[in-house]
């Protein structure tokens, strides 16, 4: 790949998706697009950058900007912030939505599903009061071929023993040779949605949490501050932030602060922030 071929990848994906690729990402470029030259019979990264330059093919720039996203993603991730969630925020917010008996969710960079699904399991595992109660579960992300994954909820062997207990496995998934689908009931508690974060949102629900999850880190401080201050106007005034293990508000945001006694990435608005009882 020549050194202009990796410049015009790198604008191309920043200007779709805000990801930002160091000098150091030629490698991983090349290996990502590897796959989608065979797919579309190319010769060589220059003879796609050419096609991508005519403008002619708007699914080849899709197709190209879904190859360079990093999809990592699992159930439980990191476990502690699904902990935190289960034993100090649901907690809180069923005494502060008693009267409303709603709940909104958002999982603003959601992969291939597994983080809105390990929602929905720990609401219908662990919270059987909230049987009746609107429950809104948004799952969204830039890769409509991560979208279409999520939809169907099924997931390879590797895929489902990564961070899933053994019980919740057997309770909510459907074994078809050697993949496993979660149940309908648990699909049908999410809404996935493609969504860009980086370019104008539409209308959303105001939430009460929302995860924004290993996706910032891909991003500069000035996209970073501009996606914090839309969270600000979509997330309820003691509604939750959370953030993946890497990633913090520190000198990008004064509106949210870092829960004090909580792990997990857990952050609200300052005014709140203090007031948990952790
Ligand atoms: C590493 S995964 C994180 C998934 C999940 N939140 C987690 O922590 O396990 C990052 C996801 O961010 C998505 N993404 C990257 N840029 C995005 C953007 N501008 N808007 C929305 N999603 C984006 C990618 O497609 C990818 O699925």
């Amino acid at each position: 790949m020549t050194d202009a071929d990796f410049d015009y990848i790198r604008k191309l994906l920043v200007d779709r998706s805000a990801i930002v690729l160091g000098d150091d990402k030629r490698y991983l470029v090349e290996a990502r697009l590897a796959p989608v030259i065979g797919q579309l019979n190319l010769p060589s990264i220059t003879e796609l950058v050419s096609k991508l330059r005519s403008g002619s093919n708007p699914a080849i720039v899709t197709k190209v900007v879904e190859a360079l996203v990093t999809s990592e993603t699992s159930f439980f991730r990191d476990i502690s912030p699904f902990e935190v969630l289960r034993k100090q925020v649901l907690p809180e917010l069923i005494v502060a939505r008693a009267s409303e008996r709603r709940l909104t969710f958002w999982s603003a960079a959601c992969s291939t599903g597994q983080e809105p699904y390990t929602i929905a399991l720990t609401l219908r595992e662990y919270f059987p009061e909230l049987a009746n109660w609107q429950i809104t579960i948004l799952g969204t992300d830039i890769s409509t071929e991560v979208i279409a994954k999520a939809k169907q909820g099924i997931y390879s062997q590797f895929e489902a023993n990564r961070g899933l207990p053994a019980k919740l496995m057997v309770k909510y998934f459907k074994q078809t040779g050697t993949t496993w689908q979660l149940d309908a009931s648990i699909r049908d508690m999410v809404e996935f949605r493609p969504f860009n974060l980086a370019t104008a949102w539409p209308a959303l629900p105001m939430f009460d949490v929302v995860l924004l999850r290993n996706v910032m880190i891909y991003f500069e401080v000035p996209t970073k501050r501009e996606i914090l201050t839309r969270i600000e106007r979509v997330l309820r005034p003691d509604g939750y932030l959370v953030l993946g293990g890497s990633e913090t508000t520190l000198n990008i945001s004064d509106t949210f602060c870092r829960m004090e006694r909580a792990k997990g990435g857990y952050y609200q608005r300052r005014e709140h922030a203090s007031l948990s009882p952790g």
